[in-house]
């Protein structure tokens, strides 16, 4: 019974209010939100177990990094070619985090629906989703796509990508899974009564993207169609290169478990996590944990130490996943304080303040046995859309899309205009080199903003 689970949590006082009958407590949606969930789990929670320990960050050093000038080096055409023949086998899947609304950038849907191409204005969905398309025939096989929603934005994810006749993608090679919630609480560990009439609940965190793969049937899916490795990006960078046969080809002929990509940090205060090697093991160090005698070290040359951030995309084995998901480890869980819109015990609207917990997929780096670490160029890979203006803005995000677009078109003789907007279709050229395939068809000279379909 409804009641008896929540004694059992210590939430009586939620019991209570069911048993008075208050109308704005509704049994049905509290039953909603308490289904599925651990009951030992958010029990431990509440009493503060299993919680993110900040790293001593004493045996802290430079993590080894493959340079981004490898991959113009021979040495990298073995890696380059084993990555293709795993796409070619069908043994890769792409991986998108999309649980994430797009309130910092002001609108009430999927982050994944924001407009974010230069020129055209197609959506971070539709160019994550062109890219996938563009590869699958580049090497005669399909990749499937796995789209991790949250229960705020998954009918609306499904609804957009079927609205659009899923951007060319066969329907029956893209996976959409709902990643797991849990209860905020306040800070004497109560539920929080929503103001829908049932609990504040909150989605779990990327990390939550393991759990949920299996709970899914995800991981069943992937091994019957014979994946082994799952390439994971965030949905908000429309520059990542998805499935790029070099990262692919590092981390699998070096039987990595998770390995991770990284682009310089643009300076000592920017604001992404770094990776590092803690005590022997690679591991994210956020830049909230980083002590400023972290953040300003210096290297022999007087270089910033510590430029290694992440970019979020990870290369996951399949079996990795497996195992971690199928044993008593834990990604740890983080807990961070806001305010939450809450009801009283009489049903009056209320600020509280509260917790939420949320795991990280880069806790998973320590706990696999190998891991590369590779560097790319920013101005390649990395153009984030994580605010309304400044950085990693919408604005200038697209400068970076146009910018890389146009260096490719300069590179292969075309003459651009400075001030033109450039934009080329996933479907044309997911590199420079596809491109080149293709040069007798291009202008010679652009002098206005331009998009190559
Ligand atoms: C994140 C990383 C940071 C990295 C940066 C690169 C964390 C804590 N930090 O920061 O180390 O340098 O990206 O861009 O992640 N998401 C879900 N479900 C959730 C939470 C997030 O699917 O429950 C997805 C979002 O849709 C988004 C991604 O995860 O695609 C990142 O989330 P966000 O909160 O924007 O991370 P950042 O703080 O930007």
């Amino acid at each position: 019974m409804l009641e008896e689970k929540l004694r059992q949590l210590g939430q009586d006082h939620i019991a209570k209010l069911l048993e008075t009958g208050a109308g704005f407590v509704l049994r049905s949606e509290i039953e909603k939100d308490l289904k599925g969930i651990s009951i030992p789990l958010v029990r431990e929670l509440t009493e503060g177990r299993h919680l993110y320990q900040e790293p001593a960050l004493v045996q802290v050093k430079p993590v080894p990094v493959v340079p981004a000038s490898f991959s113009a080096s021979p040495k990298a055409g073995r890696f380059r070619a084993h990555g293709e023949d795993l796409l070619r086998k069908g043994r890769v899947a792409a991986l998108v985090v999309a649980g994430g609304q797009g309130s910092r950038l002001g609108i009430d849907a999927p982050k994944g629906v924001v407009g974010v191409a230069p020129v055209t204005g197609k959506s971070l969905f539709q160019l994550h989703a062109e890219k996938v398309l563009a590869l699958s025939r580049k090497h005669g096989r399909a990749v499937p796509l796995f789209v991790m929603t949250s229960r705020a934005n998954d009918a609306d994810t499904r609804a957009f990508f079927a609205g659009h006749a899923f951007f060319g993608l066969d329907p029956q090679d893209v996976f959409f899974f709902v990643q797991g919630m849990l209860p905020s609480i306040t800070l004497e560990g109560r539920f929080v009564l929503s103001r829908y009439g049932g609990l504040f609940m909150n989605p779990d965190g990327h990390g939550g993207t393991l759990a949920a793969l299996r709970k899914n049937g995800c991981l069943d899916t992937m091994r019957d169609r014979g994946i082994e490795e799952i390439f994971y990006f965030q949905v908000d960078n429309p520059l990542v290169s998805i499935c790029d046969p070099l990262f692919i080809g590092l981390h699998n002929l070096q039987g990595a478990g998770m390995s991770s990509k990284v682009v310089k940090k643009t300076g000592f205060d920017e604001k992404v996590g770094i990776i590092a090697e803690v005590e022997g093991k690679t591991r994210v160090v956020e830049y909230s944990d980083m002590s400023d005698d972290m953040r300003y070290a210096l290297d022999a040359e007087g270089k910033m130490l510590y430029w290694a951030g992440n970019s979020a995309i990870h290369m996951i084995r399949r079996d990795f996943v497996e195992s971690l998901t199928g044993s008593a480890v834990r990604l740890p869980f983080h807990r961070a304080e806001k305010n939450i819109p809450a009801l009283d015990p009489a049903g009056n609207p209320v600020e509280v303040r509260g917790i939420k917990f949320e795991t990280f997929i880069f806790d998973a780096l320590p706990m696999a046995e190998k891991s590369v670490t590779l560097e790319v160029l920013r101005e390649h890979e990395f153009a984030p859309v994580k605010n309304r203006t400044g950085e990693d803005s919408l604005e200038t995000s697209r400068i970076m899309q146009s910018r890389l677009h146009r260096s490719w078109l300069k590179d292969l003789g075309v003459e651009v205009s400075g001030t033109s907007l450039i934009e080329i279709s996933p479907l044309v050229a997911l590199e420079k080199d596809d491109l080149a395939l293709r040069v007798k068809s291009l202008p010679a000279k652009i002098d206005k903003d331009i998009y190559i379909p």
